[in-house]
């Protein structure tokens, strides 16, 4: 690394752009208009066939007519392109683009036009000549009750296709329109959606609605709606929880994954994964360290593959290097990429096949021979190559089918024991492919594969025990696969816990299994892909919508997504918040009920930072009332999970140490600290050994003035009658040692839990910081010295107050007019009951449990 090289590149490039960009404004007006020209042309042709047949038959067949020709006019529409000024901040370019951006805008203009989330535009911009006539014909063909006309009406209102302007208002009517008109099961989804979102305040959120709507859109097989469905039984979401009505919805949809899979080429269909944590770009919730997902069970996996995503380009630029280097294991991993695609590049089957080839010619060459004198480390390696060059036959990918050829590479694999080959194999056998069936000889292939671990044939085989009526074993092969996520193996284990086969007959968990396989099958449900692009493009709008139908279908990922976008609870110090506009952005963006919603939902799924953003929610009040006592609760809870949240360990030393939603009790609060320290050693270092300094020191004082909450217990007591130099030295002395790393601004106050930490600077000297501690700390201390007078004055006044209520308490039982309700109300509190059929009241503070789900059950 060479940090300080990398830091001042971007600074050159930030000046060279602005350099540019302020050349280039003048060419821009002449730019737009030679880019608009294209456009016209093309609507004045189409101008010459475009007009409606003016017999005013009004019959179906020329509304089909006019939608025939709508489509056609709008298929040449240009799919609107990302406005300029929204690209990647990836790279040292692109990030210096991104902030030569940024400074433009600060510099020369008030901002680009920022356009409010999830509302709709009061200005729409006109609509294009074509498009506007395409409009009307669709009305036209919509008057006419055409539902194809109707329902590309409401999707370019609701999606913005063709760069109609969104109106959730129209496309909400005209979702309805059409699901009343004929029962059609997507439009059905929609108004379900809208209803349970109150997207764009297009509609009343309407959580019964929302559900009436999604069970007749998943009655109508609308896969979407079964499996919202089916998440708000099993997570008690504005209905009663009812484990048997979940599983029925998400057996439906387990049932079209699987039979999805099955549809592929030998092996199944591959299922890549395109859900992601967009927080984890940025380290998690948190940041780096501080949250849990970065560590915990929701991390991105660690593998060559998913894991340094961000720096994929770096990895496979070093792998790419140590390839030609002659390193066949580096070699090997970048066919694999190849083959299997990650995140940030897509899947090269000529290019995998290459390599898998050039690996498996070191050690067999063109006519088949084995070559003599290869280690055995290298022949290892061409039998693998040779299982992936003999499945990539076996399945035609990135070259035409051939038994024969797959047959053949397994083979050479084989002799080697390697465990695709062997799968694959079997998989031969077993279905009939190139070879005689034969399911004896395919079982065989699959015992020797599942014995090296490798999850599908483990699942083949539990399949072919269960076939025979061994449950125990094949549930043996089940469970092994499952430990790898193998849906085909969650599937089974489903059906044979739903009906207790082999094993304990049991609703909730067949539900988490069958929930499993439907998320598994991203394929068939979700929009991730799509939001994740619109993301990546700046396009924050779609992105939303996107990850909130996802959040909807219970989606973890989804949910946190949104709660993320939603979120404003971010005190980050970074640029854009320096940026006027860039706040005002965030502040339209953000609707803290909505977000509390979604952390809740996210929450509930065991996603441990979103506990502590919850907590987080209700200590500050954030689209709830705010609830200490509950926000302590939200900490404990993330504590307890595994692994822990350090955050949520720091957030109730903090409470324990200000005596907030829980007892003060200094002792508590030390360990507290120290566990926060103990299990993020490296990022919470900074802030516990401060933390811990400020508690010590309250403590001390509250011993010295006997003041009433527990002090630290090991800590022996500093003695009062040291003058203040030698107090200072021995507080200094104690972990002098380790204050190199620190920044002052870990010494305010306002440090709360909640706020990011971010560590701009890391190399401030530690004498400035010495100096800068012994000037911080002799104002605490004047600041207590001032504070014990004032409390002693007030602890004056209340007793005045006491006195003077008790007096007034006392005339008015003279009086007769006890307040009889008050301890009544108090008894009211409600204790959440486990399931709520009936439907609070929008105003109730009950109903926003109610719409997030059971909370702490
Ligand atoms: C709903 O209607 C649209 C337009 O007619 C059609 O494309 C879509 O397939 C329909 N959906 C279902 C589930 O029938
Ligand atoms: C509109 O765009 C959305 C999202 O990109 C897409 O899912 C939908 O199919 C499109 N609808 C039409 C009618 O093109
Ligand atoms: C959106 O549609 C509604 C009717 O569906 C209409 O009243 C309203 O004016 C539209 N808003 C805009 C900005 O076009
Ligand atoms: C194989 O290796 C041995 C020793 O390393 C060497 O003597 C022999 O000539 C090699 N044979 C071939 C065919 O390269």
């Amino acid at each position: 690394m060479k940090p300080r090289l990398l830091r001042l590149v971007p600074l050159f490039f930030v000046i060279l752009s602005l350099f540019l960009s302020v050349s280039s404004t003048q060419f821009r007006g002449s730019d737009r208009a030679h880019s608009q020209r294209p456009l016209r042309d093309r609507a004045i042709q189409s101008d010459s066939w475009g007009i409606p047949d003016k017999d005013g038959g009004r019959g179906t067949r020329s509304a089909a007519l006019a939608f025939d020709e709508a489509t056609a006019l709008l298929r040449k529409i240009r799919p609107a392109s990302a406005p300029w000024w929204n690209f990647k901040k990836s790279g040292v370019l692109g990030t210096s683009a991104y902030y030569a951006k940024e400074l433009f805008f600060l510099l020369f203009m008030n901002g680009p036009p920022q356009h409010d989330l999830l509302t709709t535009d009061p200005h729409p911009k006109k609509l294009g000549h074509s498009l506007s006539q395409a409009v009307k014909l669709l009305e036209e063909a919509a008057a006419d009750k055409n539902p194809d006309a109707m329902f590309t009406l409401a999707e370019m209102n609701f999606y913005g296709n063709y760069t109609h302007p969104r109106n959730y208002s129209e496309a909400f009517r005209r979702y309805h329109e059409l699901a009343t008109l004929n029962g059609n099961a997507s439009a059905q989804y929609m108004v379900g959606f809208m209803y349970a979102t109150g997207i764009g305040g297009a509609v009343k959120q309407d959580q019964a609605r929302a559900l009436l709507y999604h069970t007749l859109a998943a009655e109508g097989g609308d896969i979407r709606s079964e499996m919202t469905v089916a998440y708000r039984y099993s997570s008690a979401i504005a209905t009663p929880r009812n484990c048997e009505d979940a599983v029925y919805y998400y057996k439906s949809v387990a049932d079209k994954a699987i039979k999805y899979t099955r549809s592929g080429p030998p092996g199944g269909h591959t299922l890549p994964r395109e859900s992601y944590r967009i927080a984890d770009e940025e380290g998690g919730i948190y940041g780096e360290g501080a949250s849990v997902s970065s560590s915990g069970p929701n991390a991105r996996h660690g593998s060559v593959v998913s894991d340094a995503y961000s720096s994929l380009d770096d990895v496979v630029e070093y792998m790419d290097l140590q390839a030609r280097k002659g390193d066949l294991r580096a070699s090997f991993n970048l066919a694999k990429l190849n083959y299997d695609g990650a995140r940030s590049s897509q899947r090269n089957l000529p290019e995998a096949k290459k390599r898998f080839l050039e690996i498996a010619r070191m050690y067999w060459t063109k006519d088949g021979k084995t070559k003599p004198n290869v280690s055995a480390s290298t022949a290892k390696l061409a039998s693998k190559a040779a299982g992936y060059l003999g499945r990539m036959f076996l399945r035609g990918e990135g070259m035409p089918q051939s038994f024969a050829i797959a047959k053949t590479w397994f083979t050479r694999g084989i002799e080697h024991g390697d465990a695709l080959s062997q799968y694959s194999m079997g998989l031969m056998y077993l279905n009939n492919l190139g070879v005689p069936k034969d399911p004896v000889k395919a079982a065989d292939f699959f015992g020797a594969a599942a014995d090296q671990d490798l999850p599908p044939a483990q699942v083949r085989l539990g399949a072919l025990f269960l076939d025979q009526g061994d449950v125990q074993t094949a549930l043996k092969y089940f469970d092994l696969a499952a430990r790898h996520g193998h849906l085909e193996a969650y599937y089974y284990l489903a059906e044979l816990t739903r009906y207790g086969v082999g094993k304990d007959k049991s609703c909730p968990v067949a539900s988490a299994y069958y929930k499993i396989v439907a998320e598994k099958a991203e394929a068939i449900s979700t929009s991730f892909p799509e939001a994740n692009d619109a993301y990546n493009d700046g396009d924050l709008e779609t992105a939303l919508v996107g990850y909130m139908m996802a959040a909807e279908q219970g989606f973890e990922v989804g949910q946190a997504n949104v709660a993320y976008l939603l979120d404003q609870a971010k005190t980050r110090v970074t640029l854009s918040s320096l940026i006027p506009f860039m706040k005002r952005k965030a502040a339209l963006a953000s609707d803290a009920f909505l977000a509390l919603i979604y952390w809740t939902r996210s929450a509930e799924q065991k996603n441990v930072d979103s506990m502590v953003k919850l907590g987080d929610y209700y200590l500050q009040g954030l689209g709830t009332s705010p609830d200490q006592e509950k926000a302590a609760a939200c900490y404990q809870a993330a504590m307890e999970e595994v692994p822990p949240s350090a955050q949520a360990m720091w957030n109730l030393g903090w409470m324990h140490e200000n005596g907030i939603g829980i007892e003060q009790d200094f002792h508590l609060a030390k360990r507290h600290y120290d566990l926060a320290l103990e299990t993020n050693p490296r990022e919470a270092y900074l802030p516990v050994v401060l933390a811990l300094y400020k508690l010590r020191f309250r403590s001390w004082w509250n011993t010295v003035t006997h003041g009433n909450v527990k002090s630290i217990q090991e800590e022996p007591v500093i003695k009062k009658d040291w003058s203040l130099s030698e107090w200072l030295a021995a507080f200094l002395e104690a972990e002098i040692a380790g204050w190199d790393n620190l920044e002052p601004d870990d010494y305010e106050e306002t440090h709360m839990p909640g706020g990011d930490d971010d560590y701009g600077y890391d190399d401030i000297d530690s004498e400035i910081l010495e100096s800068l501690v012994i000037l911080a700390l002799t104002g605490v201390l004047a600041f207590l010295v001032y504070y014990r007078g004032q409390r002693q004055r007030r602890q004056e006044e209340r007793r005045r107050q006491q006195q003077q209520q008790q007096q007034q308490q006392q005339q008015q039982q003279n009086q007769g007019q006890a307040p009889a309700g008050q301890p009544q109300q108090q008894n009211q509190q409600p204790q959440q009951p486990e399931d709520r059929g009936m439907f609070p009241h929008p105003n109730d503070p009950e109903f926003m449990n109610w719409a997030a789900g059971a909370i702490g059950h």
